[in-house]
């Protein structure tokens, strides 16, 4: 009687402090590739992650996914933006969707970012159905980056096999926000210094710039190419004639900076290669476009005419590039948390 009473004690005990020590969704070893062994502890980030805890969650993803792209097909665009502006600022960590707050200085109010990321409801939403589904299991930094598959999938896009287990941060970072993301009037030299500053390179560099094959750019952040493009008050000389006089009439020399246009106007829903055909014709809309074809860097514009080719090869190639970006300084294990609700910290 005493002995069973103390086992009872002891795998209560141990239940207990591991349900409390070990994050929700943390694997502990059965059904192979998982999150770690208990000593020596390495926490990789793995496709496999929620298998037990959550086997359900990309579907619940997809599903509110296919619904809020339906009524505005722009999510799929912000939603995969969402995830790279996560990433450059101190790693895939959901730090992009801390609201302010006494201890946070949001990112959402950094220049690259304010009134131009979104997405947010949509996020909040896939959180609370996750929530109800597997409560305190998937985190804040997992969805934004099954959100950012799963819209390059409803687009027309590549699959891959995503690896989860990310961790969200109790911090947010103002200034990395500021410092971080590449300006759309970058220089080829400029775009490689912020990409191997993440330790991406130029492959990865052309290929994640194929993103804007959807969504589109307000005014302001290539009027500089229509009106001034190095300050002699003329317009970039690389961009085709008929398409600058389409652009000027979307965006004035003054006001407008909130018009819009696409980044790939030939085919602006639609994941595809179409972005690299319009930039070998001069219709790249951003400067941080055309530069991978008419910039110092002779790699990357033999990278831009190989995806305008071979789409397959361009898809192939986004996908390895987003693992990549998707693994930047990850949380894993014992760090950051499983935020309840993704604008703040538990
Ligand atoms: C290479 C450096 C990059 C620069 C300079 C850049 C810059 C920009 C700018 C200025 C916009 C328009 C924002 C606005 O007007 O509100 C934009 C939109 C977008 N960017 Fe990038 N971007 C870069 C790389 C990327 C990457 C790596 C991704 C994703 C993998 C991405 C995905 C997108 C998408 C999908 C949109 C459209 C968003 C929407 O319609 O809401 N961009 N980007
Ligand atoms: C890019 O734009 C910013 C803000 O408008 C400006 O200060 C900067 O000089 C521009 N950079 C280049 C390379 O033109």
């Amino acid at each position: 009687m005493h002995f069973i009473k103390v086992i009872l004690f002891v795998t209560t005990f141990i239940s207990v402090t591991i349900s409390q020590a070990h994050p929700a969704g943390f694997n502990f070893g059965w059904g192979g590739h998982h999150g770690g062994t208990t000593r020596g502890m390495s926490f990789g980030l793995s496709p496999q992650f929620y298998q037990f805890s959550c086997p359900q969650a990309n579907d619940i993803v997809m599903s509110v996914l296919e619904k809020a792209i339906a009524k505005d097909i722009r999510t799929a665009a912000s939603l995969l933006r969402l995830h790279f502006h996560d990433c450059f600022v101190q790693g895939c960590d959901a730090s992009i969707l801390l609201d302010d707050s006494a201890a946070i200085a949001s990112e959402k109010n950094g220049g690259p970012n304010k009134n131009s990321v979104r997405g947010f409801e949509v996020i909040d939403k896939i959180k609370s159905k996750l929530e109800q589904a597997c409560p305190q299991t998937v985190s804040c930094a997992d969805i934004v980056a099954l959100a950012a598959r799963g819209s390059t999938v409803l687009s027309g896009g590549p699959n891959w096999e995503l690896p989860l287990g990310r961790r969200d941060s109790k911090t947010a970072s103002l200034r990395g926000s500021n410092k971080n993301i590449p300006p759309p009037n970058a220089t080829i030299e400029g775009l490689l210094t912020f990409f191997k500053r993440q330790g991406l390179d130029e492959v990865d560099l052309v290929a994640l710039s194929g993103a804007h094959t959807i969504g589109v750019a307000k005014c302001a952040t290539f009027k500089q190419r229509l009106y001034n493009q190095n300050g002699n008050n003329q317009p970039d000389e690389n961009l085709d004639k008929s398409f600058y006089f389409d652009l000027k009439t979307v965006c004035p020399k003054s006001g407008g900076d909130n018009k819009i246009s696409p980044l790939d106007f030939g085919s602006p829903r639609m994941f595809d290669n179409t972005y690299y055909k319009l930039l070998l014709r001069g219709k790249g809309l951003l400067n941080s476009d055309e530069v991978l074809l008419t910039g110092s860097v002779k790699e990357t514009h033999e990278l831009v005419k190989k995806y305008a080719q071979d789409e397959s090869l361009f898809f192939e190639q986004f996908a390895l590039s987003m693992i990549k970006l998707g693994n930047l300084r990850p949380l894993t294990g014992f760090n950051g948390e499983v935020r309840k609700n993704c604008r703040l910290v538990n």
